[in-house]
């Protein structure tokens, strides 16, 4: 075997971007944002630093996987604490931190009218392998096959959550069958329009054309993240639910993005329609960079998996769950979640008043710490405008922004930060955004 000696850390942007290009698959290759490579070296909360000491406020968060705030000191400290005195554990063993970590994620969870709500977890590494976990959760609960889910939605990249997933880009071939998808209830350009009825009788539509006319259950983002901040309206996801539970399935809440307090008014998304999911799936926030997935489920729901073998390696690793457990705390004592709701609030209306300045602008949504800008060519067609956010997205890194490109036609910028940003971030923010559309007039 050759071995190249271990060499001092090449930091520069075109040493990384040069190895990277070599020696990363084309599969990891593809999703470059930006024009020109870009290296972070360092982070604190809401902030980057380039490999060449410029800072940038970050309004992506990592993909979302930044809740509290880059390298926040008491979660890096749980972390290394845990991962000092014994870094890993498999679930064979027993170990408190996991097992701490999951009675706090369940308090958290609905308890129902009566209070019997009774809500068990099982970790995995990923949001995807928690999605899989709960398509096959689901399937062996109900003994049905089908699932629903809504075009625009995105669940991951394994097998499986790929089979849910309703945007053509993130889809390759050889996923498994067995999903109906039914239209996204995207309020601006959906393709009932406004409202929430011609949605979930689509929902009924889709159970009686494209199922088995039983379905093993439903997938709902709370809030649709790569698909461009997409919120549920007002009666979707209970009437959703109700539906996929009349076809003899569940409702499954896919909180990936949506959760631990981004949308200010709640802890979980589903908890604004005030549905009770059978089973909720987090990621990403979760840990607040490390890796770490949870599927929460009604214990009743879980009970039929105990028949069979279903093992994730790293599931339950007490490093990543020490670092769970120091972000439910962190957001409590810092109190993130309202932090989110009114630096959030103040956000949306600065957003407003640039929609109100720059036509390019068509849509302004979102609520929370979880916020978009949509891009039209023409107001009364809403043609996407992919060309205008991909330049306005270039200039925001002009203006010290880091945000992100989605939504199915690219032509959204979504907002996702951590939840720690500030009221004057909110101001350098709006600033840096004017700036990016005013340079392109
Ligand atoms: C809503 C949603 N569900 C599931 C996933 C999959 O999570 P992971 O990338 O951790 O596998 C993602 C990832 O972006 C997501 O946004």
């Amino acid at each position: 075997m050759q071995q190249k000696a271990p060499q001092p850390i090449d930091w520069s942007t075109e040493g990384t971007a040069a190895r990277r290009e070599q020696f990363y698959a084309a599969s990891q290759r593809k999703f470059v944002p930006f024009r020109e490579p870009m290296v972070f070296r360092r982070g604190s909360m809401q902030y980057l630093w380039d490999a060449e000491g410029r800072k940038y406020t970050d309004l992506l968060g990592m993909n979302v996987c930044i809740s509290v705030g880059h390298s926040h000191p008491k979660v890096v400290a749980a972390a290394m604490e845990q991962a000092q005195e014994l870094t890993h554990c498999t679930t064979m063993f027993h170990h408190p931190i996991p097992a701490h970590f999951a009675e706090e994620l369940a308090v958290t969870m609905p308890k129902g009218d009566k209070g019997d709500v009774e809500w068990v977890v099982h970790f995995t590494n990923s949001g995807s392998e928690a999605v899989d976990l709960a398509m096959a959760m689901a399937r062996t609960y109900t003994g049905n096959v089908d699932l629903l889910a809504l075009r625009s939605g995105y669940h991951g990249p394994t097998s499986g959550a790929q089979s849910i997933t309703g945007i053509a880009g993130f889809r390759h071939p050889g996923m498994p069958g067995g999903v109906a998808f039914v239209p996204e209830p995207n309020q601006y350009r959906g393709i009932f329009g406004a409202g929430t009825g011609p949605y979930l009788d689509e929902i009924e539509r889709t159970i009686q054309s494209a199922t088995l006319g039983k379905v093993a259950g439903m997938f709902v983002e709370s809030v649709q993240g790569y698909g461009g901040i997409v919120e549920m309206p007002p009666g979707y996801m209970t009437g959703a639910a109700e539906r996929a539970r009349a076809a003899g399935g569940l409702y499954i809440a896919d909180e990936v993005q949506s959760g631990f307090g981004r949308t200010g008014d709640h802890m979980w998304g589903f908890e604004a329609d005030g549905v009770i999911p059978d089973i909720v799936v987090m990621a990403k926030g979760i840990g607040n960079g490390f890796p770490l997935g949870a599927v929460v489920a009604q214990k009743h729901v879980a009970a039929p998996m105990a028949e069979k073998f279903m093992f994730h390696t790293y599931g339950a690793n007490p490093t990543c769950c020490a670092a769970g457990r120091a972000v439910l705390s962190v957001m409590k004592e810092d109190r993130l979640q309202d932090n989110a709701k009114t630096v959030g609030a103040a956000l949306l209306e600065r957003l407003k008043d640039l929609q109100r300045k720059h036509r390019a602008i068509g849509d302004v949504r979102g609520r929370g710490l979880m916020l978009a800008i949509e891009m039209v060519k023409d107001h009364k067609t809403k043609e996407p405008d992919r060309e205008t956010t991909a330049a306005v997205f270039e200039k925001c890194r002009d203006a010290g922004l880091v945000l992100s490109k989605s939504g199915p036609h690219q032509s959204v910028l979504r907002m996702v930060p951590p939840l720690c940003l500030s009221a004057a971030d909110v101001e350098v923010v709006a600033d840096g955004l004017d700036q990016a559309f005013s340079a392109l007039i």
